[in-house]
């Protein structure tokens, strides 16, 4: 059976992973995957988790099965964090939630959900999106499409073609991946004002929102950072959200995401609810409950929260900083609509306007790792190396 089987390619990110782990340059520059860093190349675990760890550890008292719904207190205190206590869907009972394994768990069962409603309908991704998105979302049998989302001209969301796209081409039923913020690769968001345009086409065209909240807490802060979510849950009749903890919590490797659908009534949400527990024990059983319990703890207890939401803080912060910093460094003659760009976008990722010859020189020269795409995550950056990254940028160009 074996030898029918064809090697498959490393995906690009992990790839890249790789490539930066075995370069062993002391000076290399880490901006390739999406995952925190200090300013001495440390993902360390956050204090309140290790305080929650540390708490929890006394308090567990059994490793039996939890739910394929995963941990209740969990979800409920997830949905109250990212959509807020007075939230008329959640208050309303109309928000069906699974815990999942990871945002790609939750993006996996949001996936499912639409597959199984019989409709078939296409899902919409921007171009770019987040590299996994086409083959996760694709596999379970949905046909995908691209909207135009980025202007690599521009440097700036495409937003009239976005729009004109989702008008024109998306049909009634349609599915539409949006990034709630902190856009994945390009940290180009859309504005307050665009969410409030774009929300009426969605509802008007019958389109169903499915928002992507990988990053939430590390653009504006949670409350900015879920406008657009909130806003097509209060206008659109069914929307799918997944969201992750593994940035705004660092519990990466944990694996500890959300899924939700916000629908028309109590009974819809009991309905979808079965969905997401008989879906997720077909395809993993249950998720795993110890980042989940650590959340639930952190987001349970008052002190513990306030400790969270200093960290969280001082992350995006630190990541506003080494933007403003990198920017500052490449503002120079025929450099400036990159350096405004990078300073104006928002969370870990910026696509620089690099071609695959200057991302491999990059490599190969300067031992800077960003994805092919361009792709950079600004958390790899330090107060130290921003110069010497800004050199081999503007060596390359
Ligand atoms: C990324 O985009 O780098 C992260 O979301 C990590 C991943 O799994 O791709």
């Amino acid at each position: 059976m074996f030898e029918s089987l064809i090697a498959r390619p490393t995906d690009a990110i992990i790839a890249l992973m790789e490539m930066a782990k075995a370069d062993t340059n002391p000076n290399k520059i880490d901006l390739g995957v999406g995952v925190y860093k200090t300013a001495d190349g440390a993902t360390p675990i956050m204090r309140a988790v290790k305080q929650a760890e540390g708490l929890y550890l006394t308090e567990e008292i059994t490793k039996s099965y939890v739910s394929t719904i995963g941990n209740a207190e969990f979800r409920t205190s997830m949905l109250d964090l990212i959509f807020g206590t007075d939230y008329a869907p959640l208050t309303e009972g109309r928000i069906a939630s699974a815990q999942a394994t990871g945002g790609s768990g939750a993006l996996r069962l949001g996936a499912e959900l639409v597959m199984s409603s019989g409709k078939n309908p296409t899902v919409w991704v921007p171009t770019p999106t987040w590299a996994n998105h086409t083959p996760l979302i694709g596999s379970v049998g949905l046909t995908i499409k691209q909207y135009p989302y980025y202007n690599s001209d521009t440097l700036g969301v495409d937003f009239d073609d976005m729009l004109a796209c989702l008008k024109d081409e998306a049909k009634a039923g349609d599915v539409i991946v949006l990034h709630g913020c902190c856009h994945n690769p390009t940290g180009a968001d859309l504005s307050k004002a665009q969410w409030d345009r774009l929300a009426p086409v969605l509802r008007d065209n019958e389109l169903i929102p499915f928002v992507d909240l990988a990053y939430f807490g590390l653009g504006h802060g949670i409350e900015e950072d879920t406008y657009g979510l909130r806003l097509v849950g209060e206008i659109c009749p069914e929307v799918l959200m997944a969201a992750s903890c593994s940035k705004n919590f660092a519990l990466y490797k944990e694996r500890v995401g959300l899924v939700a659908a916000i629908t028309t009534s109590p009974d819809q949400a009991k309905l979808v609810q079965s969905q997401f527990g008989a879906l997720q024990r077909r395809l993993t059983s249950m998720p795993p409950d110890h980042g989940a319990a650590l959340v639930a703890r952190i987001l349970g207890d008052a002190a513990l929260r306030q400790v969270w939401t200093e960290e969280l803080d001082e992350m995006r912060e630190r990541m506003q900083t080494l933007r403003k910093s990198l920017s500052d460094a490449l503002r120079v003659q025929g450099a400036e609509a990159m350096a405004a760009a990078i300073l104006n976008q928002n969370g870990m990722f910026s696509t620089l306007p690099l071609s695959l010859e200057q991302t491999q020189a990059l490599r190969e020269k300067h031992s800077v790792y960003v994805m092919n795409s361009g792709r950079m995550n600004i958390a790899g950056a330090n107060a130290t190396n921003i110069p010497r990254l800004a050199e081999a940028i503007l060596a390359v160009l």
